[in-house]
Parts: C-alpha cells; sequence; structure tokens
C-alpha cells in the first residue's frame, strides 16, 4: 500500500517512470482480475446444473455484485463494459473505454491474443489524476448459450432475455471475440 502510494505521489508530482506505470498495472491485475474466472466458473455451473434460463441472474446480479465488492474493498470504481451491449444503463463505455474497446479489435485482428488485451494509463479529469486500467472479456463456449448468434438461442432464453432488455445488441458473438471488458478507475 505504502509503495502504491509513493508511486501515486511520483506520478502526480509528473515523473512518472514506465516502472511505475508498471507497478500500477500489476497491483491493478491483482485486485481486479480474479473476478473474471470467478464469474466464468460460476456460470458453467449453473448452466451445467440448472440450464441457462436459470444461469441469467450470474451475468446479471452477480457479476455485478463482485465487481461491487472488490470496488468496496480498494475504494476503485470497476464495471464491465461492451461496444455492443445487453444492458446500456450498466454498460456504455465512455469516450476513453470505447477508444480501448476499439483498440482491442485492432490488435485482435492483428493476431494478439485477446486473453490478455489490456492497457493501463494515467489520465487527468477534473483536474485530478486517475488511474485507469481496461482488460478484454473473451467470449467462451458457455457465453455463445446467451451471446451467441441469435437465431440458436433457445426460444424461452431468448424471450425472458427479451423481456428485461428492449435494446439488446449483446447477440451474434463467436467465440474467441472480444465481449466486452473490465474497467478500473483508481484515484491517485
Ligand atoms: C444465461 C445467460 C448468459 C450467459 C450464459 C452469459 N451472459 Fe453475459 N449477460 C447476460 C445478461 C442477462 C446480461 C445483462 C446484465 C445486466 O443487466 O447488467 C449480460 C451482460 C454481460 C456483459 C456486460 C455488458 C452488456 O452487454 O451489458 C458482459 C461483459 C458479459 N455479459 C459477458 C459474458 C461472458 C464473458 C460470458 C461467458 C463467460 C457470458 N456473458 C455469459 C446473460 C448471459
Amino acid at each position: 500500500m505504502f509503495r502504491i502510494a509513493l508511486i501515486a505521489a511520483a506520478l502526480v508530482a509528473g515523473s512518472a517512470h514506465a516502472q511505475d506505470l508498471d507497478a500500477l498495472k500489476v497491483d491493478t491485475r491483482k485486485n481486479a482480475l480474479p473476478v473474471l474466472p470467478k464469474v466464468v466458473g460460476m456460470m458453467q455451473e449453473t448452466v451445467a446444473a440448472k440450464g441457462p434460463v436459470e444461469a441469467i441472474p450470474v451475468c446479471k446480479e452477480k457479476a455485478p455484485e463482485l465487481l461491487k465488492e472488490q470496488a468496496a474493498k480498494t475504494g476503485w470504481q470497476m464495471r464491465r463494459v461492451s461496444l455492443k451491449t445487453r444492458n446500456p444503463e450498466r454498460g456504455t463505455p465512455d469516450v476513453w473505454e470505447a477508444r480501448q474497446l476499439a483498440d482491442f479489435n485492432i490488435r485482435a485482428a492483428n493476431g494478439e491474443k485477446i486473453e490478455t488485451l489490456e492497457t493501463g494509463e494515467v489520465v487527468t479529469e477534473n483536474g485530478k489524476q486517475v488511474y485507469r486500467y481496461i482488460r478484454a472479456i473473451p467470449v467462451g463456449d458457455v457465453c455463445l448459450k446467451c451471446h451467441g448468434p441469435v437465431d440458436k438461442v433457445d426460444a424461452s432464453l431468448k424471450s425472458q432475455l427479451a423481456n428485461s432488455y428492449p435494446h439488446d445488441a449483446a447477440f451474434g458473438y463467436e467465440k474467441g471475440q472480444i465481449r466486452g471488458a473490465l474497467t478500473v478507475k483508481r484515484p491517485l
């Protein structure tokens, strides 16, 4: 913690070094990323045990809850965003996030592994410096049940989703694409 405070002080003083940024990135990863495999595991278990309709709350409630818990622990902001949202109220990216997501798509098209796509940057917001971090969330097999091609989605599941999400743009994905990103904002 003390070390991070020092790094933050150095960054605010305008003497950011590459290794300080690396340390911030490593610390941010450590505190934010474990939520991702946890949600995937929970999704796989719930779909297998109860089917996809019963698994809706994993993406709808569990994932945001786990991120909120981590955010409360760290004092940072954390959420999921996407260029094609199911829930635009929660998942619409801001300008910085939209730019990074577009960049991720370009990097993926150029052969970078999507599992490790990330960006960390110190930016100034309302006169204050914050560290922003964003990490791609890949589409795996289990995700296709609810985010795959719309004609392959089970009819009752589709109507359940349509009830809650009138502006759903989160169908049509294939395995190995970028579903969205986990994004973190931490004050320095
Ligand atoms: C059982 C259905 C279901 C499955 C399977 C599923 N999701 Fe979702 N997903 C949803 C729902 C419902 C939402 C809207 C959540 C909300 O209301 O915030 C959502 C939203 C999201 C969002 C937030 C952005 C948005 O579109 O609103 C991301 C990111 C996401 N899902 C990723 C995944 C990934 C990655 C997987 C596979 C590991 C997956 N989902 C599997 C139903 C599902």
